[in-house]
């Protein structure tokens, strides 16, 4: 592979939505962020410099970092934060991935502003295994704040108030016609009739699952967080936060004498508010006798239609499709036999109010909080790897992170009184090479929720998934060892369990949180540390140089 080299200047950037106009953080002075490019092998080299006033770090989201976790971003986790006027150069090689992937900031909610894709083309002389598209475009999701969002997540985490909504949806940036004040700033496709175009489509809203249409056409799904797909067609999908699913869009055979509109819209159950609104664009398709957009008045503009908000059938019918290619050009290696086996619980629950303050819990004494078997994860001071490889954890983590919750309970039931969850920063340590089975179950403490977990470091395959409380001496039997799909982030159902494996083979410290970023700031988050193996191609190498200290 080659060697690619990239700047990102974090510096602030005028950005007005909605009719209102803020100083947001940007890279570049772009909003959505740079596109990274690359193919499967290539090295990235990029080099981020705070012009901000904030600290900041980049995750180079589903990335596998083999032997580069110095490069992963995620802040107290992987590295200290890179702060006003320091730089920080990434270095690490894409192997064994090609479709999308995204970048955004690992630290408090600046990924509300910094973020951007990862485009991994096929090597040099591979080709897609479908046919090759005649244009391939990003579609990226977000959310827009009229309020600064690191003001809405400082409440958050006093109070345990849910966060005042973001103001809008987004598709690569822009609200959409739906939205007042924002028909302007409408993403528009444009496509000629009879072709295949590839959307590369990444969820990096902060904080919902968003289902996505374009009206009267069909996508085909061909590949999830980088990995290829067994080809489906579908005329919805969801998409969580740190997903990307890249599908084919077939354009009509003629021109229509319409518009389709492409919308995305959330998917919630669970608790406090969220804007329930709709971000639209439009799929357009330019004929080169109507050079001018205009004429696009005088022609039917047809609906997309999307689940209901709380379509939770709908969420788990789209997850059940998704399988690996799994044939003899891109295997799929699910581990057979597992070494070590896992249940955690995810969920929300509750903390004491701090002190002369009104918190928004079940009760006024309480807060909302998450936590992962009922332990809280609390970010250290100092960056978990740098504490490890230099053999200084005394005070910064400890690894006697549950491997199951401490009291068994109904999880999808009436929930035990003592809800109360402890806080800590407790790490699960794994020899290299360890074949990991891990059960995880949504808790209905304040009501099921859906959580979209993400695992830095690997990909995992989702061997099992179903609703009610998990049974090990029932539900194994139908485990899918064959052609799991094989991800990143993968969504817990709401009042129900995911199982999922891997191989332990990344020595590293590598973060596992809930991607609604509501729930990792209130907890729901922990840590895996990988040993080094024995051999020399097995080990961790040291830092770089220039790895920010705290
Ligand atoms: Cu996309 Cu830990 O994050």
């Amino acid at each position: 592979g080659m060697t690619r080299h990239y700047t990102f200047n974090i510096k602030y950037h005028n950005v007005t939505r909605l009719c209102h106009t803020r100083s947001i953080i940007s890279v570049n002075g772009q909003f959505p962020g740079p596109r990274v490019v690359a193919r499967e092998g290539d090295r990235l080299i990029v080099k981020v410099v705070n012009h901000v006033t904030n600290n900041v770090t980049i995750h180079w989201h589903g990335v596998r970092q083999i032997r580069s976790a110095w490069a992963d971003g995620p802040a107290y986790i992987t590295q200290c934060p890179i702060q006003t006027g320091q730089s920080y150069t990434y270095n690490f090689t894409i192997t064994g991935q090609r479709g999308t992937l995204l970048w955004h900031a690992h630290i408090s909610w600046l990924r509300a502003t910094l973020y951007g894709p990862i485009i991994i083309l096929p090597k040099r002389n591979e080709s897609y295994p479908f046919d090759k598209p005649y244009r391939e475009i990003p579609i990226l999701f977000g959310e827009w704040f009229n309020v600064d969002p690191e003001a809405v997540i400082k409440q958050a985490l006093q109070t345990g108030a849910g966060p005042n909504v973001s103001d809008a949806y987004t598709i690569n940036g822009l609200p959409g016609p739906l939205y007042n004040c924002s028909s302007k700033d409408t993403y528009k496709l444009k496509v000629k009739p009879g072709k295949t175009y590839l959307l590369r489509l990444i969820n990096a809203a902060l904080n919902d699952e968003l289902f996505f249409s374009i009206a009267n056409h069909t996508l085909t799904v061909v590949d999830a967080d980088a990995v290829y797909v067994k080809p489906f067609e579908t005329d919805k999908l969801l998409i969580t936060p740190g997903q990307t699913t890249n599908v084919l869009l077939k354009t009509k055979p003629s021109y229509p004498n319409a518009t389709f509109l492409m919308a995305a819209r959330p998917y919630f159950v669970g608790q406090g508010t969220i804007d329930n609104s709709t971000v639209a664009g439009f799929l357009q398709y330019e004929h080169p006798s109507h050079r001018s957009s205009s004429s696009i008045k005088n022609v039917t503009l047809l609906n997309a239609t999307l689940p209901a908000i709380n379509a939770t059938n709908a969420v788990a019918d789209f997850a059940r499709k998704l399988r690996s290619l799994a044939n003899a050009q891109f295997p799929a290696n699910v581990p057979q036999t597992v070494c070590s086996k896992f249940f955690f619980t995810v969920g929300l629950g509750t903390n004491p109010c701090p002190k002369n303050t009104t918190c928004q819990g079940p009760s006024n004494v309480t807060k909302f909080s998450a936590s992962v078997n009922n332990v809280s994860f609390v970010l250290p001071s100092v960056a978990m790897l740098q504490a490890y490889f230099f053999g200084q954890s005394n005070g910064v983590y400890t690894t006697d992170f549950p491997a199951k919750p401490p009291v068994p309970f109904n999880y999808t039931g009436t929930p035990p009184n003592n809800t109360n969850v402890s806080n800590g920063t407790r790490a699960v340590v794994l020899q290299f090479n360890t074949s990991v089975e891990l059960v995880l179950q949504d808790t209905s403490i304040l009501g099921a929720e859906s959580h979209p977990l993400h695992l830095h470091g690997f990909n995992f395959f989702v061997v099992g998934q179903g609703f009610g409380n998990y049974d090990p001496n029932k539900d194994p039997a139908s485990f899918n060892l064959v052609d799991p799909v094989e991800r990143n982030t993968a969504g817990v159902p709401a009042g129900g369990w995911l199982a999922i494996r891997f191989l332990a083979d990344n020595p590293g410290v590598w973060f596992m949180h809930c991607h609604l970023d509501v729930h990792t700031s209130w907890g729901l988050r922990m840590a895996w540390i990988v040993l080094d193996g024995p051999e020399p191609n097995q080990k961790l190498p040291p830092p770089p140089s220039d790895l920010p200290m705290c």
